[in-house]
């Protein structure tokens, strides 16, 4: 099988493509390189361009023809949270825009099968303690409603012209699979604990009042390896019926931001007491996924505890540029 991995050298992205390298599928990657670097894609050919931009859809349609690509795993978006709120005009270019030429680009080249990265973001603040599929969706920011809109012209395009597709809602992902592909980028909480352990700071506590056990944060943490995994249960799915289209992917258990910082503690030797700061606006008291869709219907279940992400991301970061010397 060959295919088109879109956003294939990001954090996530070069996870899927070392798996289905590894595999023996055809790969072809298409990235900007705008927030990643080419060694994440080893051997596969890399096509370096913005599917945002103008001229993009007869470049991507190129692209397939002469790969003859079979699906595309569409990873490629913008993803911070804040600066979707202040830059939203951008966030719809580059997200949904992209998407679009994306999809135009496999109307065109007859490409029928697309697996899509979206997320949490979709639910936004739910009224629930376990998130389902079919909970009500209210992203409350540019970023989650992308998402969600992302979701909705898939379904368009298999109701027009029979694209066959599968939405992966990611939940909180962490971790490395290994230690050359960690998260490279400083946005979400692991990382920026040991972001500030490596400027020899305190990591900080975003809010301590919460309704949860602790007071902080609860939040479903998925080791990357896992998620990438899922990717390939739904290209394998995408060749049979499929009785959904939209699929969580978390573990159906939660941890706190205390336990989280602890953990970190505990596999680097490190002292991790935290700072308390006030609380970060938006940042829903709790999010977990259930995870049951996913295991009935793609045979998936993401079981990596947190001890192993923790440990997966120490590892990586430890391999990284900014190693942490140890007192
Ligand atoms: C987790 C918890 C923070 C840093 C976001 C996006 C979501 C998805 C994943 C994707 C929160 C707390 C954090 C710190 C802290 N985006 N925190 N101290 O907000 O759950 O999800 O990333 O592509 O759409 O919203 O993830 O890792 O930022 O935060 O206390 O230094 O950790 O307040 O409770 P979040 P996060």
């Amino acid at each position: 099988m060959s295919i088109m991995v879109v956003g294939g050298a990001g954090y996530i992205g070069a996870h899927v493509v070392r798996l289905l390298q590894q595999a023996g599928e055809d790969v072809v990657v298409v990235d900007d390189l705008s927030t990643s670097s080419a060694e994440r894609v080893g051997e596969s050919p890399l096509v370096v361009m913005d599917v945002a931009a103008d001229g993009a859809v007869g470049r991507l349609e190129d692209v397939m023809r002469e790969h003859a690509v079979d699906a595309v795993i569409h990873f490629a978006a913008r993803k911070q949270v804040g600066e979707s709120v202040a830059r939203p005009l951008w966030y719809y270019r580059q997200n949904v825009g992209g998407m679009v030429n994306v999809l135009e680009a496999m109307q065109e080249a007859g490409v029928r099968k697309m697996i899509f990265s979206s997320s949490a973001a979709v639910y936004g603040m739910p009224p629930v303690e376990v998130v389902e599929e079919d909970t009500v969706k209210n992203p409350i920011n540019p970023y989650g409603r992308t998402k969600l809109i992302g979701e909705w012209i898939l379904e368009d395009c298999e109701r027009a012209w029979g694209l066959n597709w599968v939405a992966l809602r990611y939940f909180n992902v962490a971790g490395a699979g290994w230690p050359d592909l960690g998260d490279g980028a400083v946005m979400n909480l692991i990382p920026m604990v040991l972001d500030r352990l490596s400027r020899g700071e305190a990591p900080r506590v975003f809010g301590e009042d919460y309704p949860t056990p602790d007071g902080t944060c609860i939040r479903d943490y998925v080791h990357v390896k896992d998620l990438a995994e899922a990717h390939i249960a739904a290209m394998r799915a995408l060749d049979g019926q499929l009785a959904h289209h939209v699929f969580n992917v978390g573990t159906g258990t939660g941890a706190s931001v205390t336990e989280v910082v602890r953990a970190i503690g505990e596999v680097s030797g490190l002292d991790t007491t935290p700072v308390v700061e006030p609380r970060r606006p938006g940042d829903p008291p709790q999010l977990i996924a259930s995870a049951a869709r996913i295991e009935d219907e793609l045979g998936f279940r993401s079981a990596t505890g947190l001890g192993e992400i923790v440990a997966s991301a120490w590892e990586a970061w430890q391999a990284g540029p900014r190693r942490i010397e140890r007192p």
